[in-house]
């Protein structure tokens, strides 16, 4: 009996493939993106975010497989927040790939660098944020900060298709259209500031990203962040937009390619001015950026006063 191999659904070539196909067509998809917007010089240092899930490990893995051919070097970066039951999981899967791929790679630790975990952070009241926002913050500014310090030329995260169709449509209901202006898949950088951010999945669809992880036979985490909402809007909306994507295929594609293409460039609104935080020296549209707030507030709070120990931020 004729052995069946297994079958892969690439969106883009509206049929199912078989598994070299399958990682043929990936990494074309990201290959193209990455030309069409300019992401990745020759020679380019990239620092890739890997949270141990399945985009980002994708993501890492397209990367490496495409870094000859792109000339480019890949740095894998790996946050841990702090996050009991969860962090540990993400960092060793992490390590794990990057060991496997003969990557160099960082595993940087909130709370030994700056004296608080995220779990403690989401405790301070004060902050008035949920916990997913103060992470946003602190992962940002990490991944800025270390791009900086290792001089990478541009930091890749594996956002996918639908977590961009989600944004789109959030960003509308909520009326913000300035956050909608600044979705791009590539942001270029500020000299000595910012560095440039990319998205090479930005075009593969979420389920794309979990076969090909599948294909390549990738251990990855499969649990959520325990802090990840499980009702609300944003969910409502992915769910929405899955059902919409099964009875018109391609409209995800083209609401994410209509909206960067077309219909951002005329929001393109004020540029705000970039500045240094006075307190860290990162880039702050403020005189404090963000995170140096969140650590002024939190610390008293925390009893973490004089806890920063490998901080090189006066905090
Ligand atoms: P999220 O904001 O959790 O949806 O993650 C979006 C992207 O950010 C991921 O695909 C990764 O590239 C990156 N990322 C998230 N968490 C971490 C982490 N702990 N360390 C490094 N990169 C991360
Ligand atoms: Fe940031 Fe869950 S990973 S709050
Ligand atoms: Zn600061």
């Amino acid at each position: 009996m004729k052995e069946v191999g297994d079958v892969y659904y690439a969106h883009r070539m509206r049929k199912i493939v078989g598994k070299e196909d399958f990682l043929r067509y990936f990494e074309r998809t990201v290959r193209r993106t990455i030309e069409k917007f300019k992401m990745f010089n020759r020679g380019a240092k990239v620092l890739v975010a890997v949270s141990g899930g399945k985009d980002s490990l994708a993501l890492l893995y397209a990367l490496t497989s495409l870094a000859e051919e792109l000339g480019i070097k890949v740095i894998g970066l790996t946050i841990n927040l702090g996050i009991k039951r969860y962090s540990g999981k993400v960092a060793k899967i992490a390590e794990y790939h990057y060991k496997r791929l003969g990557l160099d790679y960082l595993i940087i630790d909130l709370k030994e660098e700056y004296g608080v975990s995220l779990d403690e952070l989401t405790k301070v009241r004060e902050l008035r944020r949920p916990p997913c926002s103060i992470c946003g913050i602190v992962k940002r500014y990490l991944m800025n900060k270390i791009g900086l310090e290792l001089g990478v030329n541009v930091i890749a995260t594996g956002h996918n298709l639908n977590d961009l169709a989600q944004f789109i449509i959030f960003s509308l209901i909520n009326g913000r259209l300035e956050d909608l202006s600044k979705l791009t898949p590539y942001v270029p950088g500020v000299g000595g500031l910012l560095i440039a951010k990319a998205k090479p999945l930005a075009f593969t669809y979420e389920d794309e990203t979990l076969s090909y992880v599948k294909a390549k036979g990738l251990k990855y985490l499969t649990e959520k962040c325990p802090y990840k909402p499980k009702k609300g809007l944003q969910l409502y909306i992915r769910g929405a937009l899955n059902y919409l994507e099964e009875r018109e295929p391609s409209s995800l594609y083209n609401l994410v390619n209509n909206v960067v293409r077309k219909i951002n460039p005329l929001l393109k609104g004020k540029e705000e001015g970039l500045g240094k935080c006075e307190k860290c020296g990162m880039p702050s549209k403020g005189k404090i950026c963000s995170f140096c707030k969140v650590m002024e507030l939190s610390k008293p709070k925390l009893g973490l006063w004089s806890q920063s120990r490998k901080n090189s931020s006066p905090i």
